[in-house]
């Protein structure tokens, strides 16, 4: 009878992981994006109801504790997942990130108070357990640095002396004290406790000294070290849909993680070590030069008549929630016969697909999207180019100026187009914190104010034009 449950069980964990794979397939288009997120949810609740189920020889039922803790923890899921704002998005990733981080941290750190006494040490079992151990902590503490920073609790300017000699010599310790357990002739728990606590420390000043603007590719990174060390608590419990849930988190963090520094045209090490994004919002005006300022009523009329337009939204439009407006905007030019569309940089906002999950919750039709080269062939042909709240995926400065730290960096080369119009609250520098020479180009104006008031008082000016 426990020999054909577990046999069920297995076919059942194999369907779970059928799920996530094809959930993952279809996450990787925007059209299907909300079926794969339904795909791997259900995956996830038979995976979850199948554990419950497995047969295991154990006197004790704790079936009204995993209750109670499902239902708090699906009720805060819930409610967060309902009352995050798009823009807070990556701060709830990293959160959650680091809840699954001290998942496997504690399944590992229960292993080894569970550990028999008087069993050799010298096996695959306690070296996979101490690596989950060291990986779970590291994505605990390191992903609630992570939150602070991109909530702004934590400041960039707190930042550690010597912050890669304090780095190097916790990873020895960690690896010394690994190393010592592992030899020993029977389990010591006050070498773990200080295993756990140095990991735990190691989250912290891993972190700590990344520039806050670096979060989303350091939360990307943490996310796979999660997701591996999920893998290994699998490893330790021999529970295959764990293994592959982890590994599949392990990989795509990997993959985006990698997507993201590519996009930017930076290394992983300079993204760790290169304090990118610290230097706040300084003034990205310079010196002797000035800037030209749209008006509404002319911009308006210059819309009217144009015949091609492109919309360039960056990490502003999603601070102003003006995607509905935006798309307004684009219906009402539409129907006069000017052809809109929106360029997408893979880097615009603040987190992967930013944009295009604002505009589809606009609901502005996928094939009007852009992506980055598609846009550039365009440019040149295009009567007028709205930069809305980006700033640093349109900084010319990536592509003439050796001396940038963004040089390099792919960029929306929107000064091939015949005319301009930046939208911003002011000459403030993006998230790289630098100067942006698009701003004093003779074809650019500015428009300054908020994105989404500005796109109001435009509205109307074109009703009016
Ligand atoms: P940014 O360069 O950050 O520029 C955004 C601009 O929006 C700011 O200059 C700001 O100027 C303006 N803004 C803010 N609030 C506004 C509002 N309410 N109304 C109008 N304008 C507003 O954005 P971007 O061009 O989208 O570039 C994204 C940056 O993030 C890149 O440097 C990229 O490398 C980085 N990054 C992205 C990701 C992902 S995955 N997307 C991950 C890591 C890093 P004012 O303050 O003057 O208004």
């Amino acid at each position: 009878m426990t020999n054909t449950a577990v046999i069920i069980t297995e076919y059942v964990y194999l369907i779970s992981i059928i799920l996530f794979i094809v959930g993952l397939k279809k996450l990787s288009h925007p059209d299907t994006a909300k079926m794969g997120n339904l795909f791997a949810s259900a995956g996830m609740g038979l995976a979850i109801l199948t554990t419950l189920f497995y047969p295991i020889e154990t006197e004790t039922n704790n079936y009204m504790l995993i209750f109670a803790a499902m239902l708090v923890g699906g009720l805060i899921g819930l409610i967060a997942a309902k009352k995050v704002q798009m823009t807070a998005m990556p701060e709830m990733v990293s959160l959650f990130n680091g809840l699954g981080g001290a998942c496997a941290m504690m399944i590992s750190f229960v292993e080894f108070y569970n550990y028999p006494a008087g069993q050799s040490l010298m096996n695959g079992q306690i070296l996979t357990t101490i690596f989950a151990l060291f990986i779970g902590s590291i994505s605990f503490t390191g992903s609630l640095i992570a939150y602070g920073k991109l909530q702004g609790s934590l400041r960039d300017s707190l930042v550690l002396p010597y912050p890669k000699i304090i780095n190097l010599t916790l990873l020895l310790v960690i690896i010394g004290i690994s190393i010592y357990i592992v030899s020993l002739p029977e389990l010591s728990f006050v070498w773990v406790i200080l295993l756990l606590v140095f990991s735990l420390v190691y989250g912290v000043t891993f972190v700590t000294p990344i520039g806050g603007g670096d979060m989303p590719v350091v939360i990307s990174l943490l996310n796979s070290f999660t997701g591996l060390g999920a893998a290994l608590a699998g490893l330790i419990y021999g529970n295959q849909v764990m293994l592959v849930g982890g590994i599949l988190v392990g990989a795509s963090g990997t993959i985006l993680t990698i997507l993201m520094c590519k996009a930017m045209n930076r290394s992983l090490l300079n993204v760790i070590i290169g304090g990118f994004g610290t230097s706040g919002g300084a003034s990205g005006s310079s010196k002797d030069q000035n800037v030209k300022e749209a008006t509404y009523a002319d911009l308006a009329i210059q819309l009217k008549y144009a015949q091609k337009v492109i919309i360039v939204p960056g990490y502003g439009l999603a601070v102003a929630q003006a995607q509905h407006t935006c798309h307004e905007m684009e219906k009402i030019l539409e129907a006069e016969g000017v052809s809109v569309k929106y360029a997408i940089h893979p880097v615009a906002g603040r987190m992967p697909g930013h944009m295009n999950v604002l505009l589809a919750e606009a609901d502005v039709p996928y094939p009007q999207l852009l992506e980055l080269d598609d846009a550039n062939r365009e440019f040149p042909s295009t009567d007028l180019v709205l930069v809305i709240g980006a700033n640093d995926v349109v900084n010319p400065a990536a592509k003439d100026d050796p001396s940038s730290p963004i040089y390099g960096m792919p960029i929306l080369d929107v000064a091939q187009a015949k005319g301009i119009v930046v939208f911003k609250r002011s000459m403030s520098t993006g998230y790289a914190g630098i100067a942006n020479p698009l701003f004093f180009n003779a074809k650019n104006s500015m428009l300054f104010g908020d994105a989404k008031v500005s796109l109001q008082k435009l509205i109307t000016e074109i009703g009016n034009a």
